[in-house]
């Protein structure tokens, strides 16, 4: 999809559809109020029929309204003025995508950016409405021979640049553009989740590492097993040896910052099947089980975003891949390994392979004095009882840094929300033969995942996502989300702001 800002009155507008927004019970917006009255109370006389309320995300579409010089009109409702929150709003958007997909029109321009939303700009709502958009036209045809038509013919989209908002149209045509590289970077992120399993390989994702490097000339290593060998990653090898595709370990590496800074870190999870191993799952939804590599996704597609936009920061992004499968070499329930830190595990459970993976990964970590390191990851299901399919769980070692990525999670409408990681939940991780077990009982198992993990993450500063519930969704609507894209791609943003960035 094209997207542009324009300036413009709507009734001047030769479009396919134009999109203006009504309030309940029936008060038209200013844009709205404009085509009335070129079309000399038209829409008033509509609303007065009752054929149209203004619910939020309600819409209705006019054809040939008179005095104006679009073939279509869209009303979308708002909902009651003074409830217009960050929520409403997005819903008023997919509403409004949706009324569009539901006609012939193949471009479309939006008066919405000036609709009052508490705390948000223009910027804002321009960002929203960009990933709104690519999200409704989103399409995973690529294993399809019969290609799937139905949904928009939406090609061309222009937003009504905010007349209202401090905001130079220069400043919102760079938020525009900031929004669309995001969306790209979501996607990135949706079609590495949905590919099938036997083709999203460990090697598979090595390979997107390398395209996205060479496409924006960035740096890009992939470690092989004997490297991983050399380096002690008993761990992440624990895992690998089950399987007969041999594991990775990806470092892709984006210096768009000062080059004295040290980089942000993101070490995303990918395992790119988890059978669960010996410890196997039971077999109902396991096709799921090919979106456990969605943090690496996510790493990537953030990568791919802001290498895109050209952000003034230096960003590591590290993806340990492997599958986790039940082969006549796997480990067994009891094996004890010995970590990249040097220290002894007992893998009680094979089906708890993220953390060690990520383990290794975090220690891995440590030679690029990273400023902070994310890791991100479809960790527990744990989180999923918790959190349901709302919010990421976030746990940190650092206050800031957890303030830091939850007011991005707040801007980017991507929630996350933090759980304790108290020493106290230390103590069910003991082993009696290593110097700690690999799982930690039934209770308060995300945050036992994030104790493993907090033994590996050294003197940096340190949080952990825990997308197990936001990565995708299941049943009818099945596919992956993209999140936390929106997140991570933000708090990046936000930290080449002056004024936001911590030593
Ligand atoms: N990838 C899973 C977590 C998961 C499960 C995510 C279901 C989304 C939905 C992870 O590797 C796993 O299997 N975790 C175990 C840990 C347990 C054995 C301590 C779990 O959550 O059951
Ligand atoms: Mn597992
Ligand atoms: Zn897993």
């Amino acid at each position: 999809m094209k997207f542009s800002i324009k300036k413009g009155n709507p009734e001047k507008q030769r479009s396919s559809c134009i999109v203006v927004g009504v309030f309940e019970p029936g008060e038209l917006t200013p844009p709205a109020g404009a085509m009335n009255k070129a079309a000399k109370g038209y829409i008033d006389n509509i609303l007065g029929r009752g054929d149209f309320d203004g619910k939020a995300g309600s819409t209705l579409v006019l054809h040939n309204v008179p005095g104006t010089q679009c073939e279509r009109l869209l009303l979308v409702g708002l909902g009651k003025e003074t409830k217009l929150d960050d929520k409403i709003y997005r819903d008023v958007i997919r509403g409004a995508f949706q009324g569009l997909s539901k006609t012939g029109a193949e471009d479309a321009m939006l008066f919405l950016t000036d609709i009052p939303v508490e705390n948000r700009n223009a910027a804002w709502k321009i960002s929203q409405t960009v990933i709104l958009a690519q999200e409704n036209g989103y399409r995973f045809n690529r294993l399809k021979t019969k290609i799937d038509e139905t949904g928009s013919r939406l090609r061309k989209l222009v937003l009504a640049a905010s007349s209202l908002d401090h905001e130079s149209v220069a400043a919102q045509e760079s938020a525009l553009q900031q929004a669309f590289a995001i969306s790209e970077g979501i996607d990135l992120a949706k079609d590495l989740g949905n590919l099938a399993p036997n083709i999203c390989t460990p090697a598979y994702l090595a390979k997107q590492a390398v395209t996205i490097a060479k496409n924006h000339k960035l740096k890009v290593t992939v470690l092989e097993q004997r490297d991983m060998e050399k380096l002690g990653m008993g761990a992440l090898l624990a895992v690998a040896q089950g399987s007969r595709q041999p594991a990775k370990l990806i470092s892709l590496e984006y210096w768009g910052g000062a080059k004295k800074e040290k980089p942000v870190v993101l070490v995303g999870k990918g395992i790119t099947f988890d059978t669960g191993g010996i410890s196997l799952k039971p077999a109902a939804e396991m096709d799921e089980m090919k979106y456990d590599m969605c943090g690496a996704a996510s790493v990537l597609g953030t990568i791919a975003a802001i290498a895109q936009m050209r952000l003034a920061i230096n960003v590591v992004g590290i993806i340990p891949t492997t599958e986790n499968m039940p082969g006549g070499n796997a480990t067994k329930p009891g094996d004890v390994v010995t970590s990249m830190s040097g220290q002894t595990i007992e893998i009680l459970n094979t089906d708890a392979e993220g953390r060690l993976i990520l383990c290794d990964a975090l220690a891995y970590a440590q030679r690029y004095e990273p400023q902070v390191v994310i890791d991100i990851a479809t960790l527990t299901g744990a989180c999923v009882i918790a959190l349901g399919h709302v919010a990421s769980g976030l746990l940190s070692n650092d206050d800031e840094l957890a303030e830091e990525l939850l007011l991005a999670s707040r801007q980017a409408s991507d929630p996350a929300w933090r759980l304790p990681l108290w020493d106290d939940y230390q103590e069910q991780l003991k082993s009696n033969f290593a110097d700690m077990a690999n799982i930690g009982g039934r209770a308060a198992g995300t945050i036992t995942a994030a104790c493993f993990l907090s033994r590996f993450t050294g003197k940096y500063r340190w949080a952990h996502l825990d997308i197990a519930g936001t990565a995708w969704k299941s049943g009818k609507e099945k596919g992956a989300t993209g999140r936390p894209v929106p997140l991570l791609t933000q708090f990046l943003i936000a930290r080449t702001k002056e004024g936001n960035r911590h030593p």
